[in-house]
Protein backbone atom coordinates (compact mmCIF):
# COMPACT_ATOMS: atom_id res chain seq x y z
CA UNK A 1 0.00 0.00 0.00
CA UNK A 2 1.13 3.60 -0.54
CA UNK A 3 1.05 6.44 1.55
CA UNK A 4 -1.39 8.89 -0.19
CA UNK A 5 -4.19 7.79 -2.28
CA UNK A 6 -6.70 9.26 -4.21
CA UNK A 7 -9.37 7.65 -3.65
CA UNK A 8 -13.65 8.12 -4.22
CA UNK A 9 -16.89 6.27 -3.34
CA UNK A 10 -19.16 5.90 -5.72
CA UNK A 11 -19.28 9.24 -8.19
CA UNK A 12 -18.49 12.05 -5.05
CA UNK A 13 -15.87 14.11 -5.24
CA UNK A 14 -12.11 12.54 -4.22
CA UNK A 15 -10.54 12.96 -1.67
CA UNK A 16 -7.27 12.40 0.26
CA UNK A 17 -7.41 8.73 1.71
CA UNK A 18 -4.92 8.27 5.12
CA UNK A 19 -5.32 4.40 6.12
CA UNK A 20 -4.35 4.55 9.77
CA UNK A 21 -2.40 1.23 9.12
CA UNK A 22 0.11 3.95 6.51
CA UNK A 23 1.57 6.30 9.02
CA UNK A 24 5.22 5.06 8.60
CA UNK A 25 5.07 5.28 5.18
CA UNK A 26 3.78 8.98 5.53
CA UNK A 27 6.70 9.81 7.34
CA UNK A 28 9.19 8.81 5.14
CA UNK A 29 7.23 10.64 1.81
CA UNK A 30 8.09 14.41 2.14
CA UNK A 31 4.33 16.34 1.35
CA UNK A 32 4.63 19.89 0.90
CA UNK A 33 4.22 22.16 3.66
CA UNK A 34 1.67 24.50 4.04
CA UNK A 35 1.70 27.72 5.35
CA UNK A 36 -1.90 29.55 7.04
CA UNK A 37 -0.71 33.17 7.30
CA UNK A 38 -2.61 36.54 8.34
CA UNK A 39 -4.95 34.32 11.47
CA UNK A 40 -6.83 36.80 13.25
CA UNK A 41 -7.15 34.30 15.91
CA UNK A 42 -5.72 30.62 16.56
CA UNK A 43 -7.93 28.97 19.18
CA UNK A 44 -6.17 26.33 21.45
CA UNK A 45 -2.98 26.80 20.76
CA UNK A 46 -0.91 25.43 23.33
CA UNK A 47 2.81 25.80 24.00
CA UNK A 48 2.57 23.08 26.57
CA UNK A 49 -0.27 20.85 25.75
CA UNK A 50 -2.19 19.37 28.58
CA UNK A 51 -4.04 15.91 28.54
CA UNK A 52 -7.61 17.59 29.52
CA UNK A 53 -9.09 20.46 30.83
CA UNK A 54 -10.78 19.90 34.07
CA UNK A 55 -12.64 22.27 36.63
CA UNK A 56 -11.62 26.08 36.47
CA UNK A 57 -8.98 25.03 33.84
CA UNK A 58 -12.02 24.55 31.07
CA UNK A 59 -12.31 28.11 31.04
CA UNK A 60 -8.51 28.31 30.26
CA UNK A 61 -8.78 28.76 26.15
CA UNK A 62 -5.38 29.64 25.18
CA UNK A 63 -5.36 31.98 21.76
CA UNK A 64 -2.79 33.81 19.47
CA UNK A 65 -3.90 36.44 17.73
CA UNK A 66 -2.21 37.73 14.08
CA UNK A 67 -0.70 34.58 14.33
CA UNK A 68 0.98 32.00 11.62
CA UNK A 69 0.73 27.86 11.63
CA UNK A 70 2.92 25.59 9.61
CA UNK A 71 1.99 22.16 8.83
CA UNK A 72 4.33 20.02 7.54
CA UNK A 73 3.12 16.68 6.30
CA UNK A 74 0.11 15.78 8.21
CA UNK A 75 1.69 17.16 11.58
CA UNK A 76 1.45 21.04 13.08
CA UNK A 77 5.23 22.02 12.52
CA UNK A 78 5.25 25.29 14.39
CA UNK A 79 3.10 28.46 15.11
CA UNK A 80 3.40 31.97 16.13
CA UNK A 81 2.99 35.42 15.81
CA UNK A 82 2.77 37.11 12.53
CA UNK A 83 5.62 38.94 13.23
CA UNK A 84 7.51 35.63 12.94
CA UNK A 85 6.00 33.86 10.18
CA UNK A 86 8.33 31.86 7.71
CA UNK A 87 8.41 33.78 4.42
CA UNK A 88 8.00 30.67 2.23
CA UNK A 89 6.38 27.93 1.56
CA UNK A 90 5.37 25.18 -0.51
CA UNK A 91 1.69 26.27 -0.31
CA UNK A 92 0.04 29.13 1.25
CA UNK A 93 -3.22 30.22 2.60
CA UNK A 94 -4.25 33.64 3.86
CA UNK A 95 -6.51 33.69 6.51
CA UNK A 96 -7.34 37.15 6.64
CA UNK A 97 -10.06 38.03 9.39
CA UNK A 98 -10.28 34.79 10.37
CA UNK A 99 -9.61 32.13 13.09
CA UNK A 100 -8.47 28.82 13.29
CA UNK A 101 -9.90 26.19 15.69
CA UNK A 102 -8.76 22.44 15.93
CA UNK A 103 -10.84 20.30 14.42
CA UNK A 104 -13.86 18.85 17.05
CA UNK A 105 -13.56 15.50 18.19
CA UNK A 106 -16.85 13.80 18.27
CA UNK A 107 -16.41 10.93 20.96
CA UNK A 108 -19.95 9.64 20.94
CA UNK A 109 -22.32 8.20 17.36
CA UNK A 110 -23.93 5.93 16.44
CA UNK A 111 -23.45 6.66 12.26
CA UNK A 112 -24.17 3.50 11.18
CA UNK A 113 -27.71 2.74 10.83
CA UNK A 114 -30.38 2.01 7.98
CA UNK A 115 -33.12 4.61 8.47
CA UNK A 116 -34.26 7.90 9.82
CA UNK A 117 -37.05 7.64 12.58
CA UNK A 118 -38.87 10.86 11.77
CA UNK A 119 -42.66 9.12 12.56
CA UNK A 120 -41.34 8.77 16.16
CA UNK A 121 -40.48 12.22 16.27
CA UNK A 122 -44.16 13.03 15.33
CA UNK A 123 -45.39 10.71 17.77
CA UNK A 124 -43.65 12.64 20.24
CA UNK A 125 -44.97 16.08 19.54
CA UNK A 126 -48.27 14.55 19.50
CA UNK A 127 -47.46 13.63 22.99
CA UNK A 128 -45.51 10.11 23.15
CA UNK A 129 -42.43 9.54 25.54
CA UNK A 130 -39.54 8.48 24.04
CA UNK A 131 -39.69 5.37 26.87
CA UNK A 132 -43.48 4.78 25.39
CA UNK A 133 -42.29 4.38 21.81
CA UNK A 134 -39.48 2.07 23.10
CA UNK A 135 -41.83 0.17 25.19
CA UNK A 136 -44.18 -0.72 22.32
CA UNK A 137 -41.39 -1.47 20.20
CA UNK A 138 -40.12 1.21 18.15
CA UNK A 139 -37.30 3.46 19.30
CA UNK A 140 -33.49 1.04 19.14
CA UNK A 141 -36.19 -1.97 18.29
CA UNK A 142 -37.43 -0.21 15.31
CA UNK A 143 -33.66 0.70 13.94
CA UNK A 144 -32.75 -3.04 14.68
CA UNK A 145 -35.65 -4.38 12.33
CA UNK A 146 -34.73 -2.07 9.83
CA UNK A 147 -30.99 -2.90 10.11
CA UNK A 148 -31.22 -6.24 10.06
CA UNK A 149 -33.02 -5.77 6.54
CA UNK A 150 -30.25 -3.85 4.79
CA UNK A 151 -27.44 -5.11 3.10
CA UNK A 152 -23.70 -4.49 4.53
CA UNK A 153 -22.98 -2.06 1.33
CA UNK A 154 -25.93 0.24 2.07
CA UNK A 155 -24.97 0.14 5.69
CA UNK A 156 -21.14 1.33 4.42
CA UNK A 157 -22.98 3.81 2.02
CA UNK A 158 -25.55 5.33 4.14
CA UNK A 159 -22.80 5.68 7.32
CA UNK A 160 -20.03 6.96 4.85
CA UNK A 161 -22.39 10.06 3.41
CA UNK A 162 -22.77 10.62 7.22
CA UNK A 163 -19.16 10.74 8.12
CA UNK A 164 -18.70 13.26 5.16
CA UNK A 165 -20.96 15.64 6.35
CA UNK A 166 -19.77 15.34 9.79
CA UNK A 167 -16.32 15.68 8.48
CA UNK A 168 -17.81 19.00 6.48
CA UNK A 169 -19.37 20.21 10.08
CA UNK A 170 -15.76 20.50 11.20
CA UNK A 171 -15.17 16.83 12.71
CA UNK A 172 -11.78 15.64 13.02
CA UNK A 173 -11.93 12.62 15.19
CA UNK A 174 -14.79 10.57 15.65
CA UNK A 175 -16.01 7.87 17.42
CA UNK A 176 -18.99 5.11 16.09
CA UNK A 177 -21.02 2.71 17.71
CA UNK A 178 -22.86 -0.48 16.74
CA UNK A 179 -26.20 -1.64 18.94
CA UNK A 180 -28.38 -1.77 16.07
CA UNK A 181 -27.88 -5.11 15.25
CA UNK A 182 -28.79 -6.87 18.87
CA UNK A 183 -28.06 -10.78 17.13
CA UNK A 184 -24.51 -12.08 16.90
CA UNK A 185 -24.65 -11.58 13.03
CA UNK A 186 -25.96 -8.17 12.72
CA UNK A 187 -23.70 -6.77 15.45
CA UNK A 188 -20.96 -8.07 13.74
CA UNK A 189 -22.15 -6.64 10.16
CA UNK A 190 -22.33 -3.28 11.70
CA UNK A 191 -18.89 -3.03 13.36
CA UNK A 192 -17.53 -4.41 10.26
CA UNK A 193 -19.16 -1.56 8.69
CA UNK A 194 -17.13 0.43 11.24
CA UNK A 195 -13.78 -1.20 10.21
CA UNK A 196 -14.69 -0.35 6.44
CA UNK A 197 -15.07 2.82 7.15
CA UNK A 198 -12.01 3.32 8.91
CA UNK A 199 -10.09 1.95 5.85
CA UNK A 200 -11.31 4.96 3.71
CA UNK A 201 -11.90 7.63 6.81
CA UNK A 202 -9.52 10.51 6.33
CA UNK A 203 -10.10 11.24 9.95
CA UNK A 204 -9.66 8.55 12.83
CA UNK A 205 -12.35 6.25 14.15
CA UNK A 206 -12.89 4.46 17.10
CA UNK A 207 -15.31 1.71 17.03
CA UNK A 208 -17.79 1.03 20.12
CA UNK A 209 -19.50 -2.81 20.42
CA UNK A 210 -22.61 -1.82 21.88
CA UNK A 211 -24.35 -5.18 21.55
CA UNK A 212 -26.67 -4.39 25.07
CA UNK A 213 -28.27 -1.41 23.37
CA UNK A 214 -31.60 -3.03 24.37
CA UNK A 215 -33.31 -6.26 24.86
CA UNK A 216 -34.34 -7.38 21.15
CA UNK A 217 -37.63 -8.67 20.71
CA UNK A 218 -37.01 -12.12 20.55
CA UNK A 219 -35.46 -12.06 24.06
CA UNK A 220 -38.50 -9.85 25.93
CA UNK A 221 -39.32 -12.42 27.77
CA UNK A 222 -35.48 -14.14 28.24
CA UNK A 223 -33.22 -11.25 28.98
CA UNK A 224 -31.06 -13.61 31.08
CA UNK A 225 -30.21 -15.15 27.96
CA UNK A 226 -30.08 -12.38 25.70
CA UNK A 227 -27.11 -10.87 28.32
CA UNK A 228 -25.19 -14.60 28.31
CA UNK A 229 -25.38 -14.46 24.11
CA UNK A 230 -23.63 -10.80 24.51
CA UNK A 231 -21.41 -12.04 26.74
CA UNK A 232 -20.46 -15.68 25.37
CA UNK A 233 -21.05 -15.29 21.82
CA UNK A 234 -20.91 -11.40 20.77
CA UNK A 235 -17.86 -10.05 23.03
CA UNK A 236 -15.56 -12.75 22.51
CA UNK A 237 -16.24 -12.75 18.40
CA UNK A 238 -16.10 -9.00 18.16
CA UNK A 239 -12.62 -9.06 20.13
CA UNK A 240 -11.64 -12.04 18.04
CA UNK A 241 -11.84 -10.10 14.81
CA UNK A 242 -10.51 -7.01 16.30
CA UNK A 243 -13.55 -5.59 15.76
CA UNK A 244 -13.89 -2.72 19.04
CA UNK A 245 -11.84 -0.90 20.28
CA UNK A 246 -14.47 -0.53 23.11
CA UNK A 247 -17.59 -2.31 25.26
CA UNK A 248 -20.86 -0.22 25.80
CA UNK A 249 -23.87 -0.67 27.22
CA UNK A 250 -27.15 0.71 27.62
CA UNK A 251 -27.70 1.29 31.80
CA UNK A 252 -30.88 2.70 32.06
CA UNK A 253 -34.15 2.24 33.39
CA UNK A 254 -36.26 -0.33 30.70
CA UNK A 255 -32.77 -1.00 29.13
CA UNK A 256 -30.24 -2.90 31.14
CA UNK A 257 -29.54 -3.00 35.21
CA UNK A 258 -26.76 -2.54 37.32
CA UNK A 259 -26.25 -5.74 37.37
CA UNK A 260 -26.73 -6.93 33.72
CA UNK A 261 -24.15 -3.66 33.14
CA UNK A 262 -21.64 -4.86 35.38
CA UNK A 263 -21.76 -8.46 33.95
CA UNK A 264 -21.21 -7.01 30.26
CA UNK A 265 -18.54 -5.07 31.21
CA UNK A 266 -16.22 -7.55 33.19
CA UNK A 267 -16.35 -9.77 30.49
CA UNK A 268 -15.91 -6.79 27.81
CA UNK A 269 -12.67 -5.97 29.67
CA UNK A 270 -12.05 -9.83 29.88
CA UNK A 271 -11.37 -9.70 25.83
CA UNK A 272 -9.48 -6.53 26.27
CA UNK A 273 -12.51 -4.20 25.43
CA UNK A 274 -11.97 -0.72 27.73
CA UNK A 275 -16.34 0.25 28.71
CA UNK A 276 -17.68 3.64 27.60
CA UNK A 277 -20.92 3.39 28.60
CA UNK A 278 -24.40 5.14 27.87
CA UNK A 279 -26.00 6.17 31.62
CA UNK A 280 -28.62 8.16 33.54
CA UNK A 281 -29.99 9.20 30.51
CA UNK A 282 -33.67 8.56 31.83
CA UNK A 283 -33.12 7.60 35.56
CA UNK A 284 -30.57 8.21 38.44
CA UNK A 285 -30.09 4.28 36.78
CA UNK A 286 -26.45 3.64 39.11
CA UNK A 287 -25.03 3.68 35.61
CA UNK A 288 -22.71 6.09 36.30
CA UNK A 289 -21.27 4.01 39.49
CA UNK A 290 -20.74 1.04 37.52
CA UNK A 291 -19.01 2.31 34.84
CA UNK A 292 -16.80 4.39 37.49
CA UNK A 293 -16.20 1.09 38.94
CA UNK A 294 -15.28 -0.53 35.91
CA UNK A 295 -12.56 1.91 34.94
CA UNK A 296 -14.79 3.33 31.98
CA UNK A 297 -13.11 5.66 29.65
CA UNK A 298 -16.93 7.56 29.98
CA UNK A 299 -19.80 7.90 30.91
CA UNK A 300 -22.46 9.54 28.44
CA UNK A 301 -26.02 11.06 28.55
CA UNK A 302 -26.23 12.08 32.85
CA UNK A 303 -29.52 14.05 32.42
CA UNK A 304 -29.96 12.35 35.70
CA UNK A 305 -27.01 12.97 37.33
CA UNK A 306 -26.78 14.61 41.20
CA UNK A 307 -24.25 14.92 44.36
CA UNK A 308 -23.67 11.43 44.53
CA UNK A 309 -23.03 10.70 41.11
CA UNK A 310 -20.61 13.93 40.48
CA UNK A 311 -19.00 12.23 43.92
CA UNK A 312 -18.55 9.23 42.03
CA UNK A 313 -17.11 10.48 39.18
CA UNK A 314 -14.86 12.95 41.73
CA UNK A 315 -13.26 8.95 42.57
CA UNK A 316 -12.29 8.34 39.90
CA UNK A 317 -10.55 9.02 36.01
CA UNK A 318 -13.85 8.53 34.44
CA UNK A 319 -14.94 11.32 31.63
CA UNK A 320 -18.56 12.65 32.12
CA UNK A 321 -19.49 13.04 28.55
CA UNK A 322 -22.60 15.28 27.80
CA UNK A 323 -24.62 15.26 25.15
CA UNK A 324 -27.17 18.07 24.54
CA UNK A 325 -28.52 17.42 21.42
CA UNK A 326 -30.24 14.57 22.79
CA UNK A 327 -31.76 16.58 25.66
CA UNK A 328 -32.57 19.37 23.19
CA UNK A 329 -34.37 16.78 20.78
CA UNK A 330 -35.93 14.74 23.28
CA UNK A 331 -37.21 17.45 25.19
CA UNK A 332 -35.98 15.87 28.71
CA UNK A 333 -33.65 17.96 31.37
CA UNK A 334 -30.13 19.31 30.48
CA UNK A 335 -27.09 17.44 32.44
CA UNK A 336 -25.66 19.70 35.31
CA UNK A 337 -22.26 20.90 33.21
CA UNK A 338 -22.44 23.79 35.58
CA UNK A 339 -21.93 21.89 38.80
CA UNK A 340 -19.98 18.93 37.23
CA UNK A 341 -17.42 21.70 36.26
CA UNK A 342 -17.91 23.74 39.60
CA UNK A 343 -16.89 20.15 41.41
CA UNK A 344 -13.62 20.52 39.33
CA UNK A 345 -14.62 17.64 36.64
CA UNK A 346 -13.61 17.16 32.73
CA UNK A 347 -16.70 17.38 31.56
CA UNK A 348 -16.61 16.40 27.49
CA UNK A 349 -19.61 16.92 24.31
CA UNK A 350 -20.53 15.23 21.85
CA UNK A 351 -23.15 15.02 19.13
CA UNK A 352 -24.44 11.63 19.61
CA UNK A 353 -25.53 11.59 16.02
CA UNK A 354 -28.26 8.71 15.87
CA UNK A 355 -31.47 8.51 13.92
CA UNK A 356 -33.77 8.19 17.32
CA UNK A 357 -32.62 10.86 19.89
CA UNK A 358 -30.27 12.64 18.12
CA UNK A 359 -29.94 13.43 14.92
CA UNK A 360 -27.36 15.93 14.21
CA UNK A 361 -23.70 15.17 13.94
CA UNK A 362 -23.50 19.17 14.24
CA UNK A 363 -20.51 19.70 17.05
CA UNK A 364 -20.77 23.35 16.98
CA UNK A 365 -24.74 23.53 17.64
CA UNK A 366 -23.65 21.37 20.65
CA UNK A 367 -21.34 23.42 21.51
CA UNK A 368 -23.95 26.38 21.24
CA UNK A 369 -26.54 24.11 23.54
CA UNK A 370 -23.60 23.40 25.73
CA UNK A 371 -23.50 26.97 26.71
CA UNK A 372 -26.95 28.23 25.87
CA UNK A 373 -28.59 25.10 28.25
CA UNK A 374 -26.00 24.42 30.34
CA UNK A 375 -24.43 27.48 31.26
CA UNK A 376 -20.86 26.76 30.50
CA UNK A 377 -18.71 29.17 29.14
CA UNK A 378 -17.69 29.58 25.16
CA UNK A 379 -14.45 28.57 26.09
CA UNK A 380 -15.38 25.47 28.50
CA UNK A 381 -17.54 24.23 26.11
CA UNK A 382 -14.81 24.28 23.09
CA UNK A 383 -12.13 22.42 25.40
CA UNK A 384 -15.26 19.85 26.17
CA UNK A 385 -15.55 19.24 22.18
CA UNK A 386 -12.05 19.25 21.37
CA UNK A 387 -9.24 18.53 24.29
CA UNK A 388 -11.45 16.37 26.48
CA UNK A 389 -13.45 14.93 23.30
CA UNK A 390 -10.22 13.91 21.91
CA UNK A 391 -9.20 12.09 25.63
CA UNK A 392 -12.42 10.16 25.54
CA UNK A 393 -11.33 8.23 22.87
CA UNK A 394 -7.79 7.93 24.38
CA UNK A 395 -6.59 10.25 21.13
CA UNK A 396 -5.56 13.63 23.01
CA UNK A 397 -1.95 12.60 22.26
CA UNK A 398 -2.47 13.48 18.88
CA UNK A 399 -5.39 15.40 18.44
CA UNK A 400 -7.82 18.43 20.09
CA UNK A 401 -5.58 20.98 20.03
CA UNK A 402 -3.11 23.25 17.90
CA UNK A 403 -0.01 22.24 19.32
CA UNK A 404 3.35 21.10 17.88
CA UNK A 405 4.01 17.83 16.63
CA UNK A 406 -0.04 16.85 17.00
CA UNK A 407 -1.85 15.81 13.82
CA UNK A 408 -3.01 18.81 11.52
CA UNK A 409 -6.41 18.34 11.86
CA UNK A 410 -8.69 21.61 11.54
CA UNK A 411 -10.73 24.39 10.31
CA UNK A 412 -10.84 27.64 9.79
CA UNK A 413 -13.60 29.89 10.34
CA UNK A 414 -15.65 31.76 8.64
CA UNK A 415 -15.41 35.62 9.96
CA UNK A 416 -16.49 35.68 13.79
CA UNK A 417 -15.72 38.96 15.90
CA UNK A 418 -14.89 36.74 18.48
CA UNK A 419 -14.72 33.10 20.00
CA UNK A 420 -17.83 33.58 21.87
CA UNK A 421 -19.66 34.18 18.68
CA UNK A 422 -18.82 30.54 17.48
CA UNK A 423 -21.65 29.21 20.05
CA UNK A 424 -23.70 32.89 19.95
CA UNK A 425 -24.75 32.40 16.37
CA UNK A 426 -26.47 28.69 16.83
CA UNK A 427 -27.72 26.26 14.13
CA UNK A 428 -25.28 28.42 11.94
CA UNK A 429 -22.32 27.17 10.05
CA UNK A 430 -18.81 28.21 11.25
CA UNK A 431 -16.65 26.24 9.08
CA UNK A 432 -14.95 27.59 5.99
CA UNK A 433 -12.27 25.42 5.33
CA UNK A 434 -11.80 21.89 6.48
CA UNK A 435 -7.84 20.92 6.62
CA UNK A 436 -7.09 17.27 7.50
CA UNK A 437 -3.60 15.66 8.22
CA UNK A 438 -2.35 18.40 6.63
CA UNK A 439 -4.43 19.45 3.30
CA UNK A 440 -7.17 21.29 2.50
CA UNK A 441 -9.86 18.78 2.61
CA UNK A 442 -11.99 18.82 -0.89
CA UNK A 443 -15.25 16.94 0.59
O1 LIG B 1 -27.56 7.63 23.00
N1 LIG B 1 -29.80 6.08 24.74
C1 LIG B 1 -29.48 5.14 24.06
N2 LIG B 1 -29.03 5.15 22.81
C2 LIG B 1 -29.07 6.23 21.91
C3 LIG B 1 -30.37 6.38 21.21
C4 LIG B 1 -30.66 5.26 20.35
C5 LIG B 1 -31.90 5.41 19.55
O2 LIG B 1 -32.92 5.94 20.00
O3 LIG B 1 -31.83 4.95 18.40
C6 LIG B 1 -28.71 7.50 22.64
O4 LIG B 1 -29.56 8.38 22.86
FE1 LIG C 1 -25.80 7.28 22.30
Amino acid sequence: MHGFESGNCRGRQKYLVLPPQNQNTIQRRKMPNLLIRNIKTLVQAEVAPRPLAKGADMANLPVLHDAYLLLENDRIAAFGPMTECPERADQTLDATGRMVFPSWCDSHTHIVFAATREEEFVDRIRGLSYEEIARRGGGILNSARRLRETSEDALFEGAWQRLQEVIGYGTGAIEIKSGYGLSVESELKMLRVIRRLKTVSPIPIKATFLGAHAIPTEYQDRRQEYVDLVVHQMIPQVAEAGLADYCDVFCDRGFFTVAETARILQAGLAHGLKPKIHANELDFSGGVQVGVAHGAISVDHLECAGAAEIEALLQGNTLPTLLPGCAFFLGIPYAPARQMIDAGLPVVLATDYNPGSAPSGRMALVVSLACIKMKMLPEEAINAATLNGARAMELEAEYGSIAVGKKANLFIARPLASVAQLPYSFGADPVETVVLHGRVWAG
